[in-house]
């Protein structure tokens, strides 16, 4: 992992910050079964940059930024490379502060306290992923308040103090453009610090493609690393809307062509049917078939 960072040139002193936490909080036998091993490198340097100088002061990082921007892929890619288990947290409109920090349950006749995956984090120091969480009502997240701020404690009713582990930090993600979130309150706001996530480089992108799909031509690696870049900037020029901008959308349509589909079916599947207004189909496609003949497959696509 750190070998990535060492390749993306980020800032020596943060790689050596890094090993030196890792040296200061080694993780567990059992520990070592929740470290993640991602399935794919997140790509950015100054992002990189950012998010290590952040998570080695001891902040907590909320991701924010659009779809497919690799929010989830660089909080994975954090809790590897700083060696440390990982809690997943999908939050919800329901979620409320039982679901993160645990309830009472009766186990053999007794009442007994199950911790939840807040709870569980904090006292092992992982990595909290916290997931999507403008999608919680801002009221269930206010139990949240002093773990995340210079307190570290959560004080479950009942039980008793948790004390977060010097090495916990939580990281969370979200969406503003997805329907059912909300605007995340100035106390919750407050309690992180926030980056911008930006829609991947050129160069982040060709190696994003070269990595997962080693046997693509060079040529058409080029030519769909350049589709995504005019759709991102018609985007930008609003001439369509952000819809259809979805890397992940691109990345199925490269393995339905594999998999032996056409180029045409596999884009519109991946791409152009992402949006449902007919005329931005059209310019959809019309961007589209200025790259990729609608006919190519898979045999002059792949090498194998
Ligand atoms: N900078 C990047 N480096 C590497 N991969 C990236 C990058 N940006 C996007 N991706 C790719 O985009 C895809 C989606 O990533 P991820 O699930 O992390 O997005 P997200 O930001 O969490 O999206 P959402 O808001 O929809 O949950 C992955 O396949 C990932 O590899
Ligand atoms: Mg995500």
């Amino acid at each position: 992992m750190l070998e990535l960072l060492r390749q993306e040139n980020v800032n020596p002193s943060l790689i050596e910050g890094i090993e030196e936490y890792r040296a200061k909080y080694p993780a567990s036998p059992q520990q070592q079964a929740r470290i993640p091993h991602p399935r794919y490198p997140y790509y950015g340097r100054e992002i990189w940059e950012q998010a290590a100088a952040a998570l080695l002061c001891g902040a907590n990082l909320l991701l924010a930024g659009g779809k497919a921007t690799g929010k989830n892929v660089l909080a994975e890619n954090l809790a590897a490379a700083f060696g440390r288990p990982e809690w997943d947290v999908s939050f919800h409109v329901d979620m409320d502060a039982a679901g993160l920090i645990g309830t009472d349950t009766f186990e053999g006749g007794q009442v007994v306290f199950r911790p939840g995956p807040v709870c569980q984090c904090a006292r092992e120091g992982g990595f909290g992923i916290l997931d999507e969480i403008n999608m919680a009502k801002n009221e269930a997240l206010a139990v949240l308040h002093a773990a995340l701020d210079f307190r570290r404690v959560m004080d479950v009713p009942g039980y008793r103090r948790v004390e977060l582990d010097p090495a916990t930090r939580f990281i969370a993600t979200m969406n503003n453009g997805y329907a059912g979130t909300r605007e995340l309150n100035e106390a919750l706001a407050s309690r992180f610090v926030i980056i911008q996530m930006p829609t991947i480089s050129p160069e982040g992108l060709e190696k994003l493609l070269s990595g997962e799909f080693p046997t693509l031509e060079k040529k058409y690696l080029k030519q769909f690393a350049a589709l995504f870049l005019d759709l991102q900037k018609k985007c930008e020029s609003a001439e369509i809307s952000d819809k259809a901008l979805d890397l992940r959308g691109l990345l199925d349509a490269l393995r339905l062509i594999r998999q032996g589909l056409k180029a045409g079916p596999a884009l519109d599947m991946g791409i152009s049917n992402k949006v449902f207004d007919s005329y931005e189909q059209g310019l959809i496609r019309d961007v589209i078939a200025a790259r990729i003949p609608a006919g190519l497959d898979r045999s002059r696509l792949f090498a194998d």
